[in-house]
């Protein structure tokens, strides 16, 4: 296994499984937020029914279960193998739903597939150097298709590609992956600059209560 995916399979034993249903008692959602029932749901993608969508860093798979429950046909790519297990355990039985363990720029660079929309959730578009991982996407979306990615947002003055830890035990240093974090303006024009367009990058500001971190959503067309 890469360092990468070692990094990432240690995170996801740390991770909770998503709840069994939501809020408003829905066994599948989507949430492009760090917070639950925050914020807005599969709408952005613009998929037309039975659309095909692309989901770079699926994790546990719960926002691409949710597409192919309503009816699109969803391909979440990861690098964990772990992560991939716990998706294929809880939502492998929904149909119009593959999983696979593969790189984001190494699948879409091999893949012929196109898609209605790839999007990112905390996902691999955060962990990837947007200069590679731009023009590949571009080119597996169909003209029209949509790009949406959600993250953390930068911290002031911390710009470009960062250092994000992965916490192990005490005696273990943490494990290491690199993030690439922008203020909404800068996103805006690197899109712009890759040929992307309608190109609008925001901060949602998070739910009233004690965490303050606000959700980075960006939104472009092919
Ligand atoms: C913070 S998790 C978010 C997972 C999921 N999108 C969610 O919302 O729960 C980041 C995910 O991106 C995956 N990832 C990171 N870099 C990747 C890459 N280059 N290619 C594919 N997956 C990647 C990790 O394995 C991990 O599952």
């Amino acid at each position: 296994m890469t360092d990468t995916a070692i990094a990432w399979d240690t995170y996801s034993r740390q991770r909770p499984e998503r709840r069994p249903v939501n809020a408003r008692g829905e066994t599948t959602w989507f949430n492009w937020t760090q917070y639950p029932d925050h914020g807005p749901g599969a709408e952005l993608l613009r998929l037309p029914p039975g659309g095909r969508a692309l989901d770079l860093g699926c994790g546990k798979g719960g926002n691409a279960a949710h597409l192919a429950a309503i009816g699109m046909r969803a391909v979440g790519i990861d690098v964990s193998p772990a992560q991939l297990h716990a998706a294929a355990e809880r939502w492998g039985y929904l149909p119009g739903l593959d999983f696979r363990q593969v790189d984001a720029v190494s699948y879409l660079r091999e893949s012929a597939q196109t898609f209605d929309a790839v999007y990112s959730v905390y996902g691999a578009v955060w962990f990837t150097d947007p200069a590679r991982l731009l023009p590949v996407v571009r080119e597996r979306l169909r003209p029209g298709g949509r790009l949406v990615f959600s993250q953390r947002p930068p911290v002031e003055g911390c710009y470009g590609c960062q250092a994000s830890y992965i916490p192990r035990g005490d005696d273990e240093d943490p494990l290491v992956v690199k993030r690439w974090d922008y203020e909404p303006d800068a996103w805006e024009q690197l899109l712009a600059e890759h040929g992307y367009m309608d190109v609008r990058a925001m901060v949602l500001p998070a739910p009233s209560g004690p965490r303050t971190v606000g959700t980075l959503i960006v939104q472009a067309r092919a």
